[in-house]
């Protein structure tokens, strides 16, 4: 019986133990991994390495254009940097049509050395992993557009598998009643992204927590994300009232179901009010009554 009772108890313990060692043994060759998320998940939507500029300007190379004390500096600040009305940071803020780079909260001296070696490792490398996807400049047609609507509603499957974005996700009111509500409403998602090479590139390799679970094995393809952009650049899909009607058809849902509810109750406590009543009139008529 002891014994049992002291298995009982180490068998979690022991469980817990082999997690943390498995942690430990997952967190420590991390360092690399941490400047690839690190850079995935804060810089790529602006920068690719290799692939053109998009809000920013390509990555590749960098180093080469300019001294990393420098380019650290930028990187853990770039307002002040430009602020100081120093002549390089004046000429690469022109060339990004005065957009000016955010800081990336946290950012330290040590954490941009780090970023500036994984740039400068992905610049030499044959086709970096940040070189984002040429997607055609074409202008959308109304085809690619059906198409991206199909695949966000999950009618037209997508080739590698992954699970339909209306499972979680919501645009323009589509999807705002089936859809699921884990993801964001991605309403203005084109424009958060920065347009159709940014949203492509993001896309490309999702920089997100669930995103990237769920799509790193299901990637989708060029032609997908093409339609998926075209899709979410569109703003005649379903006007934006849409979305202020579902928010009234949830609202108009409640008070059916509030209402409904009341008539239920009413009908229940009526029941029970008549209940007690009975028992509280006597059963024999009331002496000398009459
Ligand atoms: C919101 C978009 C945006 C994000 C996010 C962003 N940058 Fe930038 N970055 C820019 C822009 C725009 C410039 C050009 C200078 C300017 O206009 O401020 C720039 C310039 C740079 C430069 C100098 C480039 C050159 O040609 O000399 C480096 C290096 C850089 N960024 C690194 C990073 C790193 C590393 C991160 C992530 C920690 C990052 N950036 C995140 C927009 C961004
Ligand atoms: C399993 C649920 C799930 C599915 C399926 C899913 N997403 Fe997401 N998505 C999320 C969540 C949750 C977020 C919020 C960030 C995060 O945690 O990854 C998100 C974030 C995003 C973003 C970034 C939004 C922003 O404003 O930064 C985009 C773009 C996006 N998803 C597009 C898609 C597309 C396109 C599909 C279909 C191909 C899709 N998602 C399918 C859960 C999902």
């Amino acid at each position: 019986m002891r014994l049992r009772n002291v298995c009982r108890l180490t068998k979690p313990t022991a469980l817990v133990v082999a997690s943390l060692l498995l942690t430990g043994i997952c967190v420590a060759p991390a360092a690399a991994q941490d400047r690839v998320d690190d850079f995935r998940l804060n810089c790529a939507s602006c920068h690719t390495i290799g692939g053109g500029r998009l809000v920013g300007p390509d990555l590749i190379g960098v180093t080469e254009r300019k001294d990393r004390a420098w380019l650290a500096r930028f990187i853990v600040d770039p307002q002040s940097v430009i602020d100081s009305g120093d002549a390089y940071a004046m000429k690469i803020l022109d060339e990004a049509r005065g957009v000016v780079m955010t800081a990336v909260p946290g950012m330290t001296i040590d954490r941009a050395m780090n970023l500036l070696d994984l740039i400068e490792a992905e610049s030499t490398a044959d086709k970096s992993q940040f070189a984002g996807i040429q997607i055609s400049d074409r202008p959308f047609t109304a085809a690619d557009i059906a198409t991206g609507r199909e695949i966000f509603l999950g009618t037209q499957r997508l080739t590698k598998r992954g699970p339909s974005c209306v499972s979680c996700h919501s645009v323009n009111g589509i999807g705002v009643l089936a859809g699921g509500k884990l993801g964001p409403d991605l309403n203005a998602v084109f424009e958060r992204l920065n347009g159709r090479k940014g949203l492509a590139t993001w896309l490309s390799a999702p920089a997100t927590l669930t995103m990237q679970s769920v799509y790193k094995d299901h990637p989708l393809d060029d032609d997908e994300i093409m339609s998926l952009v075209a899709f979410f650049s569109d703003k005649s899909v379903a006007p934006p009232e849409s979305g202020q009607a579902a928010t009234l058809i949830f609202i108009l849902l409640g008070m059916a179901g509030t209402a409904a509810a009341l008539v239920l109750f009413d009908v229940v406590w009526r029941r029970r009010f008549r209940a007690v009543r009975r028992e509280l009139v006597p059963d024999t008529p009331l002496e000398g009554k009459g």
